[in-house]
């Protein structure tokens, strides 16, 4: 199944037992009656506990342990040595820009205080980072300084990601995604940001086989320049309308974005 498939699905599957899970207790409430001061053990505002937050919140799309999941698996010790604390909070407080990633914070509609929000970004990193894992690494910067060089993008994706995810015909179409699956995939680029790309570019999926920027090319850890250009080249199969193939009438979306 191509990897964009599996991904959709696993998201559907876990959005809609969410719903059902919801939809139960609503049920159990209206059979049962309005709750008794009693029974409210502890205000939702009030749980300061890593494990009931995480697993409540995150872990139907980030993993009970941060892994095999279908977003970014959080378990990932190159992570918490290029995303520093008010990163991860800011994504987990407003969300991500492409808007797969749901705010979480009060102030932005979400459930969650500022305290409930830090005692799971600590705890994050209390679990899963490994400093002493990454001393004396040279890791690239989280974000991206500029915009990138599309056209260069192509030739780092042929070096370090074809051999995996398919060889790109001169239109920068990959008409037969490897045994990694496909990653220019119009659907599966709509559910991910240009920063959800270079995180996993740079990180890397250890749970799922995808390699970090050391070991892409054997010997050649991806420079800052390469990431961000094969990000900018991901990015520019994206399509404004996901599910039409031609919505620009002549031509790949690549071609119309890089003029050629
Ligand atoms: C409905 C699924 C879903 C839930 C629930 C969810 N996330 Fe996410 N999260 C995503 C997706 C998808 C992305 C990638 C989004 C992107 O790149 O646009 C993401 C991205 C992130 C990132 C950014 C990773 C990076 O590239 O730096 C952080 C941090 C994060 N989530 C934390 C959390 C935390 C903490 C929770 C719980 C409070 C949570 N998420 C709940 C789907 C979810
Ligand atoms: C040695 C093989 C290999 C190479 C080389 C490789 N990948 Fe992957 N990649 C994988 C595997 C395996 C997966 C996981 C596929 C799955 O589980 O469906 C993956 C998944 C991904 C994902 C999706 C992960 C997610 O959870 O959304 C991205 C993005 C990605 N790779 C980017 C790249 C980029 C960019 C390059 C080149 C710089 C690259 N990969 C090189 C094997 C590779």
């Amino acid at each position: 199944m191509p990897f964009a498939a599996s991904f959709w699905k696993q998201f559907a599957a876990t959005a809609a037992l969410a719903t059902v899970m919801l939809g139960s207790t609503g049920c159990q409430r209206l059979l049962m009656g309005p709750a008794k001061i009693h029974e409210v053990e502890e205000r939702p505002d009030q749980v300061k506990d890593f494990a009931v937050l995480y697993g409540e919140n995150c872990a139907g799309c980030h993993g009970v342990e941060g892994k095999n999941s279908p977003a970014f698996g959080m378990n990932n010790p190159l992570y918490y040595g290029i995303a520093d604390d008010a990163t991860i909070h800011n994504w987990s407080a407003n969300g991500g820009p492409g808007g797969q990633m749901p705010a979480f914070s009060t102030m932005a509609g979400g459930l969650l205080t500022d305290d409930q929000i830090n005692v799971i970004v600590k705890g994050m990193r209390q679990r899963w980072a490994k400093p002493a894992m990454l001393v004396g690494m040279a890791l690239p910067p989280y974000a991206a300084s500029h915009p990138g060089d599309v056209s260069h993008g192509g030739q780092v994706y042929a070096q370090a990601c074809a051999s995996c995810h398919g060889v790109a015909d001169a239109n920068g179409a990959v008409m037969h995604p490897g045994k990694a699956g496909s990653i220019t995939d119009p659907t599966y680029l709509s559910l991910i940001s240009n920063q959800g790309l270079r995180t996993i570019t740079i990180a890397g999926r250890p749970d799922l086989g995808q390699p970090d920027y050391r070991n892409d090319i054997p010997g050649h850890p991806l420079s800052d320049t390469e990431i961000t250009d094969v990000v900018a080249w991901l990015s520019a199969h994206r399509l404004p309308e996901p599910g039409n193939p031609h919505p620009t009438g002549n031509g790949t979306e690549l071609q119309r974005r890089t003029g050629q």
